[in-house]
C-alpha cells in the first residue's frame, strides 16, 4: 500500500450479489490503483450472513461484523457507506446514511424515481456530505475513449445513430414472489435493473453533455408488462438535431449478439462488445475501410474505477463527481420515469409525495 494515495474506509450494506462482486473488485491488489481501499465494516439483516459473507470475501481481512444497518452508519471507523440493497430501499438507506454523516455510493438505480433522488440529494447538500450513484460503467476506460473518439475527435463524423440493448435470461418465472426482480415495491423491472444501461449508452453515445449541459431528448416508449413489472421496454430518444438513440431491455431472452452498442455517424460506425454494464472491447469501422479493435486490461470486473473516483473526490474535499454528477443521476431518473409513464410500469412508492 502507498501513503501517498488516499485512504477509504467503507461499510457495506446488504450481502447479496452486487455487494460480493464490490468488494471483490476493492480487495484486489492493483498495480495502478489510485486509492487504498478498506472494507471496514459490513452490515446485514441477519450477522451470520455478514460474517458468512466476510469469511467467503474478506479472507485475512477483519472487517466489523454487524446483524444491522444501523451500527454501520454509527461506526466512527467507516467514512463512507457502499449500498447495495434492491432499488426500493436506497433512499432510506441514503437517507439514514446521510443522517449519520456519512458520505455514500449508492447502487443503481438511484432510487425508483427522480423525486426520491432529489430528496437524497438535498438532505446530502444540507449535511456536506459526498454521494454518488454507482453507474460504474461510465468510469470504465473503454467508456471514456469512446466518448472522446466520438465527441472530441469526431471519429466517426456527425453522430446519426445510437443502438443499445441489455438483454438477459432471469428466468424470472422459477424466482418467488418476494425476488427484486419481480415484487415491483422492491422495484422489479427490466428498465431499472437493466435498462438503465441501454439508456446511458443511449445518452453518452448521443450527446457529450451530462447533467445540467445535456441536451433534452423527446421520448417514445413501449413497454410490456407481466404480474406488474416491466419485462421488456423499448424507447427511442429523438434530439433536437434529429439524432437518434433506440435503447431496450428483456429479462426474458438472452443477448442476440455480443455486441451490445453500435454508434452510427457520418464518417463511420462503433461496435461495443460484452455487456452493456460492462463491456470488454470496441470497435472503430470507417468509412475508408479501415477499421480498428480496441482492448483493455480489466482485473476483476471494475468496480475499482469508481471506488478510485470517489475516494480522491472525498480527499479532495468534495461532494460530487463530476463523470456521475447529481444533476445527471437526477436527469437519467425523469427519463426513466418518463419511459414508465408512457409504458406503464409502476412503483406503489411513486404515489407518496
Ligand atoms: N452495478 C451492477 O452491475 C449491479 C449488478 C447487480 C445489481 N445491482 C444493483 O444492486 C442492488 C442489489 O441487487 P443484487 O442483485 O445484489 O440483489 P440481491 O442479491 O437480492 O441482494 C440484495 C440484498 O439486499 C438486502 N435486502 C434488504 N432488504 C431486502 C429485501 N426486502 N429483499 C431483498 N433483499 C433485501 C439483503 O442483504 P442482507 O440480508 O445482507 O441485508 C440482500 O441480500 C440493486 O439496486 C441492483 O440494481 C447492480
Amino acid at each position: 500500500m502507498s501513503n501517498s494515495i488516499p485512504t477509504l474506509r467503507w461499510g457495506i450494506i446488504a450481502t447479496g450479489l452486487i455487494s460480493s462482486w464490490f468488494v471483490d473488485d476493492l480487495v484486489l491488489n492493483r498495480k495502478d490503483a489510485k486509492a487504498n481501499h478498506i472494507i471496514q465494516a459490513i452490515g446485514s439483516s441477519s450477522i451470520d450472513k455478514a460474517r458468512a459473507f466476510a469469511e467467503k470475501h474478506l479472507s485475512g481481512q477483519n472487517p466489523a461484523i454487524y446483524g444491522n444497518y444501523d451500527e454501520v452508519y454509527a461506526d466512527s471507523n467507516v467514512d463512507i457507506i457502499y449500498i447495495g440493497t434492491p432499488h426500493a430501499l436506497h433512499k432510506k438507506n441514503c437517507l439514514d446514511a446521510i443522517g449519520a454523516g456519512k458520505h455514500v455510493l449508492c447502487e443503481k438505480a438511484f432510487t425508483l424515481n427522480a423525486r426520491e433522488a432529489r430528496v437524497v440529494f438535498e438532505a446530502a447538500k444540507k449535511r456536506g456530505v459526498f454521494i454518488m450513484e454507482a453507474m460504474w460503467t461510465r468510469f470504465y476506460p473503454l467508456t471514456r475513449t469512446v466518448i472522446s473518439l466520438i465527441h472530441e475527435q469526431r471519429a466517426i463524423g456527425d453522430i446519426q445513430r445510437v443502438f443499445c440493448d441489455f438483454a438477459m435470461d432471469q428466468k424470472i418465472a422459477s424466482l418467488g414472489p418476494e425476488s427484486r426482480l419481480k415484487d415491483p415495491a422492491l422495484g422489479a423491472g427490466s428498465l431499472l435493473d437493466i435498462g438503465i444501461y441501454s439508456l446511458t449508452w443511449g445518452l453518452l453515445g448521443s450527446d457529450s453533455g451530462i447533467g445540467a449541459e445535456a441536451q433534452t431528448p423527446q421520448i417514445a416508449a413501449k413497454q410490456t408488462i407481466q404480474d406488474g413489472f416491466d419485462v421488456a421496454t423499448s424507447a427511442i430518444l429523438l434530439y433536437p438535431n434529429g439524432r437518434q438513440a433506440i435503447v431496450s431491455s428483456s429479462n426474458l431472452v438472452d443477448p442476440k449478439s455480443n455486441i451490445i452498442c453500435t454508434i452510427q455517424g457520418s464518417n463511420g460506425h462503433i461496435d461495443i462488445a460484452g455487456f452493456p454494464s460492462a463491456p470488454e472491447y470496441f470497435t472503430l469501422y470507417l468509412k475508408d475501410g479501415s477499421s480498428k479493435k480496441y482492448e483493455f486490461e480489466r482485473p476483476g470486473r471494475g468496480f475499482y474505477w469508481e471506488a478510485d473516483a470517489v475516494a480522491l473526490d472525498i480527499a479532495a474535499g468534495r461532494v460530487q463527481n463530476q463523470i456521475m454528477p447529481w444533476a445527471e443521476t437526477v436527469r437519467v431518473l425523469e427519463l426513466l420515469d418518463e419511459i414508465r409513464r408512457q409504458g406503464g410500469a409502476k412503483f406503489p412508492q411513486d404515489e407518496v409525495v
